[in-house]
């Protein structure tokens, strides 16, 4: 934590945005135009194929940006630990937090980027990847800038583009001495970045990961950030609600091959909710975790660095982030534990029916959320779980309907998306029902953002849930059979949200 940390950079982000904004939009129309469907088959004969011919994924929601402000009824109290907690998320570490603008400390040795919100960045802090062309941050993928920063000598892997989506590299399996993949799991994340070359680590020497070997062995998957807007309300959502949901019309999804579970955590059986394979217990927890894992700030849960680094580059004491007990009121909490209070007390995206392109009207905005529950979405993305009615957190939490679109349980989604990672119970092709709120103002879509404007974006989202083994496939074919105006009616409700 550092104090001197102000509200500037909040402002500039605010007014870089709404600056960029009409640009954005402009653009955005542009790259619409271009695309086509992932499958591009007309379902005349067999509607089972692929998309209707035209339909299409409207793009980026323009006009204001839903997300970002604080849920309404905190208290004062409340309200400053969220503001506290959200001048701590955009804080940019360094290794000793001595360099100008980088007044955060612990940085590396290995690292994926060096703030919270260089990567949960779009619409709005809190949120995932921005985009060097659409709306509304605009601005190249934050790690290219993060591999040379303050001296770094990183190259930049393949897969991290300017206007590609943040990403983070996982090898499913070890390697063998002799350079073959091995059948033991590895799985972890494997940073991409280390601080050799900073002019705050003068003799630290280290490798980054060979990623030509693991492009050739194809020993490697990739994640993209999830929002954390509603994550509040995500986390008070009762074991009992979860467990009922998935309950309720069995019938149904069986004749639809639709499965389902909870990812549990392994210590005390409770049920685990965040990440892509809803993997992590609590928010906490998230924080903790992703403060040594993405930017190697060993912290009060996660209290030694990660991986074997060479004493060269241990620069600090650890664990690097602490309470701070000689502070007062909200700064006295640990960073970690302040990003988790911003995360919590974060709203849920807003959503419109104003600023999709190419100005869908009422009727067929209103007619996708009848499609979207004719073709059975929604037996996976349920439209709202109730949270608890005692709060664990805040009153502000409690009886809300969190409209999130997701059952929170794993499903297998097939040999197309599996990464063949395993996370406590979801196994190598299961992956949480992605909710959809803020879905709207999303650039990249999918556990590794593979569905980009480029190649389609929302439409190439749905057309990858089906594949052999996956519990989806069968709604992709109703959806695929829908008209070509009930699935852009489709389309259209999914940019509302
Ligand atoms: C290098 C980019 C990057 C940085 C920096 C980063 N994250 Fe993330 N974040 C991710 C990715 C990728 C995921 C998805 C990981 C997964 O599920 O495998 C994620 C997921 C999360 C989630 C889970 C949300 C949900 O509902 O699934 C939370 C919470 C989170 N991050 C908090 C943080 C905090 C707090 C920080 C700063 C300490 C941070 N992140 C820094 C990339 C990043
Ligand atoms: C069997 C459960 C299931 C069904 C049925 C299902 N989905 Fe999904 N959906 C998922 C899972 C799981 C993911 C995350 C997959 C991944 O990232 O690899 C997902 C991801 C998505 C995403 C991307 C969200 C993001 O954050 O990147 C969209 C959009 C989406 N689904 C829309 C739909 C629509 C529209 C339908 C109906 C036509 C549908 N889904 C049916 C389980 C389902």
């Amino acid at each position: 934590m550092n104090k001197r940390i102000s509200r500037e950079k909040v402002f500039l982000i605010a007014t870089g945005t709404a600056v960029l904004g009409l640009a954005a939009a402009v653009m955005g129309q542009a790259q619409n135009s271009l695309t086509g469907s992932g499958g591009g088959k007309n379902p005349g004969g067999t509607g089972m194929t692929g998309p209707a011919v035209g339909v299409r994924d409207p793009g980026v929601r323009a006009v204001s940006i839903g997300a970002g402000g604080p849920i309404a009824g905190l208290t004062p109290a409340e309200l400053q630990f969220f503001q506290n907690g959200l001048a701590r998320f955009i804080e940019i570490d360094s290794v000793g937090g001595n360099i100008s603008g980088e007044p955060g400390k612990g940085l590396g040795p290995g690292y994926n980027s060096n703030s919270c919100s260089s990567c949960h960045a779009s619409p709005s802090i809190g949120g995932t990847s921005p985009s060097a062309a659409q709306y509304p941050n605009i601005g190249p993928n934050p790690q290219i800038l993060a591999a040379t920063d303050a001296g770094a000598t990183n190259s930049i892997p393949y897969f991290i583009t300017a206007d590609g989506p943040v990403r983070e590299s996982r090898f499913p399996f070890m390697v063998n001495p002799n350079s073959t993949v091995s059948t033991t799991p590895d799985g972890g994340v494997h940073d991409i970045y280390t601080i050799a070359g900073r002019q705050d680590a003068p003799n630290c020497s280290m490798a980054q990961p060979n990623y030509e070997q693991a492009q050739a062995l194809s020993n490697i998957i990739f994640r993209i950030p999830t929002p954390v807007f509603g994550a509040g309300l995500i986390e008070n959502i009762p074991d009992s609600t979860i467990i009922a949901n998935m309950q309720t019309n069995a019938t149904l999804k069986k004749s639809l091959g639709i499965g389902g579970h909870p990812n549990y955590s392994g210590n005390d059986g409770t049920i685990t909710k965040f990440g892509w394979k809803a993997q992590n217990k609590s928010l906490e927890i998230f924080a903790g975790e992703a403060y040594n894992v993405e930017m190697g700030v060993t912290n009060e849960l996660f209290t030694n660095e990660r991986g074997l680094a060479p004493s060269s580059c241990l620069l600090n004491q650890t664990p690097e982030d602490l309470t701070n007990f000689s502070e007062a009121g909200a700064n006295i909490p640990s960073d970690v534990v302040a990003f988790a209070a911003f995360m919590r007390f974060l709203a849920p995206p807003v959503p419109s029916a104003k600023g999709i392109p190419n100005n869908p009207s009422a009727v067929s905005v209103a007619d996708g959320l009848v499609q979207f529950v004719k073709v059975h979405c929604d037996m996976c993305h349920t439209e709202i779980l109730e949270t608890a009615v005692t709060p664990t957190a805040s009153a502000a939490l409690a009886n809300k309907p969190a409209v999130l679109f997701s059952d929170l349980l794993v499903h297998h989604m097939g040999s197309g998306l599996a990464d063949n990672v395993s996370q406590g119970a979801a196994g190598p092709d299961e992956f949480r029902t992605a909710p959809l709120w803020g879905v709207g103002q999303r650039i990249f879509f999918l556990h590794d953002g593979r569905a980009t404007p480029a190649n389609g974006g929302l439409l190439a989202a749905i057309e990858a849930h089906a594949s052999q083994g996956s519990e989806a496939s069968e709604v992709i074919a109703l959806f695929n059979a829908l008209s070509a105006q009930q699935q852009q009616d489709l389309l259209n409700f999914l940019r509302s949200l």
